[in-house]
């Protein structure tokens, strides 16, 4: 079997699959109030094309399967997504499906996934105040984002994860209260730093509130310890009063990751993307729709990572930043 593997030697194992750029919220840092132009229908990739392609990723090696968006739970063919994804069998069996949502109907789906094979969540939940939340996602929906994580923890998916956005004058008085709602909730709390992907170009690097600045806040309720074992994976954990719980901290833009990196992005019209921000992508989706070869998709695959950069280059001056937004290329 040739594996994913880049010029600098990482082996990728982690595709993420966007299967809609459309959202019931309108996160601040991520659209504009009035939407974006969606991307058309007839682009979207269907249950079978998505399929054939994670066969394929997986025979070179791919794990695990994150769904996003936008907002998965608005794509209406999700559940038969998650169905055909778990009748997959990789060289090491089954592939771990995890999904990234907003938790906005998730109660009604939960059985349905338990059911079509999705092994976890990730929910995401930046405060705890209703007017907050209303503003910074200009909905006021806290009250169905709260039922979708009381639904997960009554659920089988596990681990549960919640991510949150730091943001200054926005939630950054609110990072030991989520520790300590995502303990009362069986789940593991994670911190995103703001990274500068919204349609909007509103990102500020003086205005983001840093990995340190996220770990003093905490250390002021729980004691931290730093937990081993992090392989790939962008958060780095700390157990939190010597455990069981876990906190983790995402910083993506102040300690970056991408040395250990093995994800690659797949958009709801079928664009390979090697990296968040990168700034190619290879149209696999109309090569699928065309009749492309299983051969022929490996080779898009093998060459989408075989073009990767070291890292994402946030820092360095000649940053641009993506023309797709957060929305269109998924958590
Ligand atoms: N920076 C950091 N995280 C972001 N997310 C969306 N936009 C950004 C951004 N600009 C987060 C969401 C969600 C996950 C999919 O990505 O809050 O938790
Ligand atoms: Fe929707 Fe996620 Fe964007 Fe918020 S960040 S508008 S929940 S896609």
């Amino acid at each position: 079997m040739t594996r994913l593997i880049d010029s600098f030697g990482r082996v990728h194992r982690d595709l993420r699959i966007s299967l809609t750029d459309k959202c019931s919220l309108r996160c601040t840092y991520c659209m504009p109030a009035e939407g974006v132009p969606w991307i058309p229908k007839q682009s979207v990739l269907t249950p079978e094309e998505i399929e054939r392609i994670v066969r394929v990723a997986a025979n070179l090696g791919v794990r695990t399967v994150r769904l996003t968006g936008g907002e998965p739970l608005i794509s209406p063919s999700l559940i038969e997504n998650v169905r055909r994804i778990a009748s997959i069998r990789g060289p090491d069996g089954p592939l771990e499906i995890a999904m990234t949502t907003n938790g906005i109907r998730l109660p009604e789906f939960i059985p349905g996934l338990e059911e079509a094979g999705l092994s976890r969540l990730n929910i995401s939940i930046d405060t705890l105040d209703p007017d907050r939340f209303a503003q910074l996602t200009r909905r006021d929906r806290l009250i169905d984002v709260l039922a979708g994580i009381e639904a997960a923890r009554r659920s089988s998916l596990r681990p549960l994860k919640l991510n949150a956005v730091i943001m200054r004058g926005v939630n950054e008085d609110e990072v030991a209260d989520l520790v300590e709602f995502a303990m009362e909730h069986e789940a593991e709390m994670r911190f995103i730093e703001h990274m500068p992907l919204d349609i909007g170009h509103t990102w500020d690097r003086g205005e983001m509130v840093s990995r340190e600045e996220i770990l003093e806040s905490l250390s002021s309720r729980f004691s931290l310890e730093p937990l081993p074992g992090r392989g790939g994976s962008p958060a780095e954990e700390f157990s939190i009063d010597s455990g069981p719980h876990k906190v983790g901290v995402i910083a993506s833009v102040t300690a970056p990751f991408c040395a250990n990196c093995d994800r690659l992005r797949l958009t709801a019209d079928g664009h390979l993307r090697n990296c968040l921000f990168a700034r190619e992508e290879l149209d696999l989706g109309s090569a699928v729709k065309g009749g492309a070869s299983d051969e022929a998709i490996a080779d898009i695959l093998r060459a989408t990572v075989s073009n990767k950069r070291s890292g994402h280059g946030i820092d360095n001056p000649g940053f641009v930043q993506p023309d797709r937004g957060m929305n269109a290329i998924g958590g």
